[in-house]
């Protein structure tokens, strides 16, 4: 099989950063189809974290391509930034590495301001935004007000939209008594990033449709989660953007025949950082101590992540709006050393039992998650190796998981660096290459 979509199944954080960059040496080309700097890809390489927040994770593996498509809101600043401190830890990023669509949507320095407008005015239901105005990028697109990157090639064009934006926006922060940004200044700081940014822009639909007809390999990078989609997430406490499988199509100038296979990530408990709806959620010290456990906090705000059990319904959701293949299972050393483990089964409201995952936040809020309750494992998970060195209850809980979420687990994530992998032969094969991968069996 040649390419690959990797995606998070929860509200994002679920380890793709470490999945991703694992399975690069796999793939020709690792491209992002949504999103922007909201997210946080942490790796670790020989003991030394770098989280990644717009640049796909495989720019740490020379000779790889890294994509940024049109589905992506790009900050020109933030860009630079991750650019220079790649750099600075010895990263080369030139020489074609990096390639963004022509027709991704820059984030502007109205975009934040907009975004304390609207969170603000939310009162008490605020979504818990990153405030990077990824929202009001998004919305400037789809209301068609939006500056792109291919707008960065011709500086009279440029100059214009920011004009045509500031005129109305400036409008709207009188109103909040917001004082008015300068359209000059702005376009100055954008005119700057134009010569540096103009050699990455590419048709990016071009580009990947040549390289995948000259036979190379693609691995589509998601960010955020299944539950942050803006179609299929727990609407509105979501991202803007379509981080399931659809928004690759959309995102990059694609058809979806050009998908081959799709691996979830999924964490073995549940994390949420932000506002919004989570049953499982366990506001209490057995909280505390997973989101201690698991450094849950979150990689671009710094914020602490909620965490809570593992809710089967959101993750059997998840496997079916993307079609997903198989699940690579994160962070269960962070489990170890409880007396027992839970799974949510079900939902309990007013009075009804619900199997499936439902829509409305409402009822989110008000359900009841029914478990089921299992024996935990006191024998170390963590940095285990082989599967059949991990404890027997730790593998009646991956099988109480595959059944519920009717999807199989073909790798399992033991700890934070590359080695700290067991990859399942039999769940893997025809789903990647194997060949530069050390797999093991299931036993
Ligand atoms: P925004 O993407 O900044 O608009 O934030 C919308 C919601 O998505 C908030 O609840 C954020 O905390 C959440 N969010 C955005 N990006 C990430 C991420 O990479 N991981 C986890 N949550 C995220």
């Amino acid at each position: 099989m040649a390419n690959l979509l990797v995606l998070g199944t929860q509200w994002g954080d679920e380890g793709k950063g470490k999945i991703v960059d694992l399975l690069t040496p796999a793939f020709d080309i690792v491209a992002r189809y949504q999103g922007g700097h909201n997210a946080g890809h942490t790796v670790w390489v020989n003991g030394k974290k770098v989280v990644l927040h717009l640049i796909p994770s495989g720019i740490l593996h020379p000779g790889k391509t890294c994509v940024i498509g049109n589905g992506l809101v790009v900050s020109p600043g933030a860009l630079f930034r991750e650019i220079e401190d790649l750099e600075a830890r010895g990263v080369a990023v030139d020489g074609g590495r990096i390639v963004i669509s022509r027709n991704a949507h820059l984030i502007m320095p109205y975009h934040p301001v907009m975004e304390k407008i609207s969170e603000e005015g939310r009162g008490e239901k605020k979504i818990g935004t990153t405030c990077r105005g990824i929202g009001p990028a998004y919305e400037d697109k789809a209301a068609r007000w939006g500056v792109r990157a291919g707008d960065l090639l011709d500086l009279s064009v440029l100059r214009e939209k920011i004009r045509e934006n500031l005129e109305v926006k400036n409008r709207l922060f009188a109103v909040y008594g917001i004082a008015p940004l300068d359209a000059g200044k702005i376009y100055e700081e954008y005119a700057g990033y134009a010569s540096r940014m103009a050699p990455y822009i590419r048709d990016i639909s071009l580009f990947l449709n040549e390289e995948m007809k000259e036979g190379k390999r693609v691995l589509f990078e998601g960010a955020q989660g299944v539950l942050l989609d803006l179609d299929h997430g727990t609407y509105p406490f979501v991202t803007s953007s379509s981080s399931t499988a659809g928004g690759v199509c959309t995102g990059l100038g694609i058809g979806p025949k050009s998908i081959h296979s799709i691996l979830g990530i999924t964490k073995a408990y549940t994390t949420r950082v932000g506002s919004g709806p989570f049953p499982t959620e366990l506001a209490d010290e057995k909280g505390k101590k997973l989101a201690a456990r698991g450094d849950e906090f979150g990689a671009t705000t710094g914020r602490p992540r909620r965490c809570g059990w593992f809710d089967a319904l959101a993750v059997r959701y998840a496997c079916r709006v993307n079609g997903i293949d198989r699940i690579a299972l994160t962070k269960p050393d962070v489990l170890e050393e409880m007396d027992e483990v839970r799974i949510c089964t079900a939902y309990s409201y007013k009075g009804e039992v619900l199997k499936s995952f439902p829509a409305e936040p409402w009822v989110l809020e008000k359900a009841v998650p029914v478990y089921k309750t299992m024996p935990g494992w006191r024998d170390s998970v963590h940095r285990a190796r082989e599967y059949a060195s991990l404890p027997a209850a730790f593998k009646d809980y991956v099988r109480e998981i595959e059944d519920l979420i009717e999807t199989r687990v073909g790798l399992v994530s033991t700890g934070v660096e590359r080695d700290d992998t067991i990859l399942i032969e039999s769940e893997l094969t025809g789903l990647i290459d194997t060949s530069s991968l050390k797999l093991g069996e299931r036993k």
